[in-house]
């Protein structure tokens, strides 16, 4: 598959939450495809960019999994099984796997990139933990699809409905564990002080970003990130805490369709 979006039948569709599907498509693996890229997904009216969640060669399936937030994703959240999208890519830099031991922080649906990296580290034969964090406990994401997986995991929720109450970064200080590298994604905020830990334990992270996308194959500049200039769709989006020191608008502020500052 290339730049051109080819039209694709979902072949399956998982309710995964009140507001979070996933897609299944048949894929033919004609280009590698690692966890941390993305796709673009259009429904032949609008484009966006979605991680793919699952990655399974022995089924020659991927999946994406779309949080309902808007118009365009309400608007795929009304398509039904053997509807089409168009589907370009994969894009971008994903997860580099390294050591024995690996921790994945996701928040919301920050988990699903993290959950097709989760089946490629168990399948290497690496321990895996998963600090699953979201606002309720109707909102955590793929514990059981982890958890069969053979992940450990722990869960974490703001409003303490299920596991610890409080924020990931909170939960994580609490657990005294060794890590040999850590993966995370999440809102941008969370992304920020989670770092702050794994720096703190001198634990090499990666972490996804997610900045507005327009072309995602770096011509159109709409997702370069200030004090690098790198663009997210094509050096990214996943990072080494060590290359997020350059990025002076980590945590600070993202740019919307228009170019415009946002605060997080
Ligand atoms: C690399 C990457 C991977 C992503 N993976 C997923 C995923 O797996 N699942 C998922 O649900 N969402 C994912 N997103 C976010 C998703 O692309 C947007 O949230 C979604 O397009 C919002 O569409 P909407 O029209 O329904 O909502 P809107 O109400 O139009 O937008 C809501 C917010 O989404 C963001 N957004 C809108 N358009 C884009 C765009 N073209 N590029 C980036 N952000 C945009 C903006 O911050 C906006 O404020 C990813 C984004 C990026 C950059
Ligand atoms: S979206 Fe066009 S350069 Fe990244």
């Amino acid at each position: 598959m290339g730049n051109v979006p080819e039209v694709l039948e979902i072949k399956g569709i998982v309710e995964e939450s009140e507001t979070v599907r996933t897609f299944i498509f048949d894929w033919d693996f004609r280009s590698e495809i690692v966890p941390g890229q993305f796709v673009m997904v259009w429904n032949f009216s609008d484009e966006k960019p979605m991680s793919v969640s699952l990655i399974d060669h022995k089924r020659s399936e991927i999946g994406i999994s779309i949080r309902r937030v808007g118009e365009f994703t309400s608007a795929v959240h009304e398509l039904g099984e053997g509807d089409l999208l168009g589907v370009r890519g994969p894009y971008g830099r994903g997860f580099e796997l390294m050591g024995r031991n690996l921790i994945l922080v996701g928040g919301g649906i920050g988990m699903a990139p993290l959950a097709a990296l989760a089946d490629e580290a168990v399948a290497r034969g690496m321990n895996v933990d998963a600090l699953v964090a979201a606002r309720t406990a109707d909102e955590l994401l793929f514990t059981e699809r982890l958890e069969n997986a053979g992940v450990n995991i722990h869960t974490c929720t703001d409003d303490g409905t299920c596991g610890f109450q409080g924020f990931a970064h909170e939960r994580l200080s609490e657990m005294d564990v060794k890590y040999d590298m850590a993966a995370v994604c999440g809102p941008e905020p969370m992304m920020f002080h989670v770092k702050a830990v794994l720096d703190e334990r001198g634990i090499p992270a990666q972490f996804s970003l997610e900045r507005y996308m327009k072309c995602a194959v770096g011509i159109c500049g709409q997702c370069c990130v200030d004090g690098t200039g790198w663009r997210v769709c094509a050096e990214g989006p996943v990072f080494w805490d060590h290359e997020l020191r350059g990025v002076s608008e980590f945590g600070r502020y993202r740019r919307d369709a228009a170019g415009r500052r946002i605060s997080w």
